[in-house]
């Protein structure tokens, strides 16, 4: 494989409309990724087409419906390829990811009895705690696992402390939405596995910046949002088979019994699935353009298993020369507090969403400072509640976000830096 500083994803940006707008003359900037991507041209189209040419409702016997019965086979399968899952009848969409871990947990929770344990950790997203969190009045205890805050990585000492005979689920994240960590998924289920419980993995930030494999993980669920990855606001999980097929799902008496129709409640977004089909066709394509390049690495996977997968690994190296120059310009400006991984030899452990804190600011008030020359980015805790109050920040509104895509560029990480400084230097005068 050649070296990752060379790759540039650049080129895709024409693909995003939104990458175009303007605010005041200055183009905007995007870099509150973490919170939702920009959608490219082609889920638009897709959406338009599905509700313009096919909306119905499913299984009838008249073109539109037919049609949509095609639609929602080819979302599935399109799923299924992006994580790699053995079958497209383990993919199950649904609204967002919170709505959908709720729904599952809901019917684990109706196999677990009082003294049965669940451990989930303090670096997780909080739709991936408070599902769980609501089993204690089932009696069931949850466990929090705690991150080292120096570079806020998980404890896995403390993690493995936590994990025993009465562990019936491990709930965890594989990439942080708040700090950018990502897990080390393998050494979680390993532990989980010892002792027969369940791996719950949050892949909401995992997706939309490197190849995500369920069968390599070995988890047994695992959930994204595809509002995340260049698609519209659509939920995903994917569950192996024999643990959808044996848990009794909360449904509608009339609805089908088989996967993924179980878990699939009410009439789902059909157009919402097209335009997932569509997103995931966008990495495709950059997978496509980079074959060669990532040959060696998906030399055992065919099609579009093949294609998705150079598309995710053009993504993450990209992704990194980005993590680079944002780690390097924060030299240029050590009044910036980064929370997470900040040496530039471990960018492979992190995806590129950075927590900063300046002094003389609130998160609050540099987001703003941001927005009014036309950077969005977020301020506060981002639903990673316990994290940001174990770090301390919580009284003080938090961090400000600032999170990459593929299609962002070192000239807007330059832009967002110089603004930066220039605000270190109002708020060191403010000081004085
Ligand atoms: C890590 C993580 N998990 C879960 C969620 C919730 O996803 P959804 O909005 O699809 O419910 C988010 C949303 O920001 C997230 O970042």
């Amino acid at each position: 494989m050649s070296s990752s500083s060379s790759i540039d994803l650049s080129r895709y940006r024409s693909q995003f409309p939104a990458l175009s707008m303007h605010q005041d003359d200055r183009p905007l900037i995007f870099f509150d990724n973490p919170g939702g991507t920009q959608v490219s041209a082609g889920v638009v189209e897709a959406m338009q087409r599905y509700l313009l040419t096919a909306n119905a409702n499913v299984h009838g016997p008249f073109l539109t419906s037919r049609r949509t019965d095609v639609v929602l086979a080819e979302a599935h399968g399109a799923m299924a390829d992006l994580l790699n899952a053995p079958s497209p009848d383990e993919i199950v969409f649904g609204q967002n990811m919170t709505s959908l871990t709720f729904a599952i947990a809901r019917s684990i929770g109706r196999e677990l009895h009082a003294g049965d344990e669940i451990v989930v950790t303090a670096l997780d997203h909080d739709a991936n705690i408070a599902p769980w969190l609501a089993l204690a009045e089932r009696g069931v205890q949850v466990q929090c696992a705690d991150f080292h805050p120096e570079d806020c990585t998980l404890d896995y000492v403390h993690l493995a402390s936590l994990v025993n005979e009465r562990t019936k689920l491990v709930a965890v994240g594989l990439a942080s939405n708040a700090v950018g960590t990502i897990n080390d998924l393998r050494r979680v289920v390993a532990m989980a596995r010892a002792v027969g419980a369940l791996v719950y993995v949050d892949a909401v930030q995992a997706a939309p910046h490197f190849p995500v494999d369920v069968q390599a993980l070995g988890c047994d669920f695992l959930a994204c949002s595809a509002y995340k990855f260049f698609g519209p606001h659509q939920g995903i999980v994917w569950g192996k088979r024999e643990q959808l097929e044996r848990l009794q799902a909360y449904k509608v008496r009339p609805a089908p019994n088989e996967l993924p129709s179980k878990w699939e409640t009410g009439t789902q977004s059909h157009e919402g699935q097209a335009g997932t089909l569509a997103a995931i066709e966008h990495i495709a394509s950059i997978g496509r353009d980079h074959a060669d390049r990532y040959a060696n690495a998906t030399r055992l996977l065919e099609g579009r298993r093949a294609e998705l997968r150079a598309g995710m690994l053009a993504i993450r190296d990209y992704e990194q020369v980005l993590s680079r120059h944002f780690l390097a310009c924060m030299h240029q400006l050590p009044a910036l507090t980064l929370y997470g991984i900040a040496d530039a030899q471990r960018v492979a452990e992190r995806v590129p969403t950075f927590a900063v804190t300046l002094p003389g600011w609130t998160p609050q008030q540099l987001s703003a400072e941001l927005a009014e020359r036309g950077i969005a980015t977020w301020a506060g805790h981002y639903y990673a509640l316990t994290l940001v109050e174990r770090l301390g920040q919580l009284p003080s509104g938090g961090m400000l976000r600032i999170g990459c895509a593929h299609y962002n560029t070192t000239a807007e990480l330059d832009t967002l830096f110089a603004i930066l400084q220039e605000l270190n230097e109002r708020g060191t005068m403010r000081a004085a």
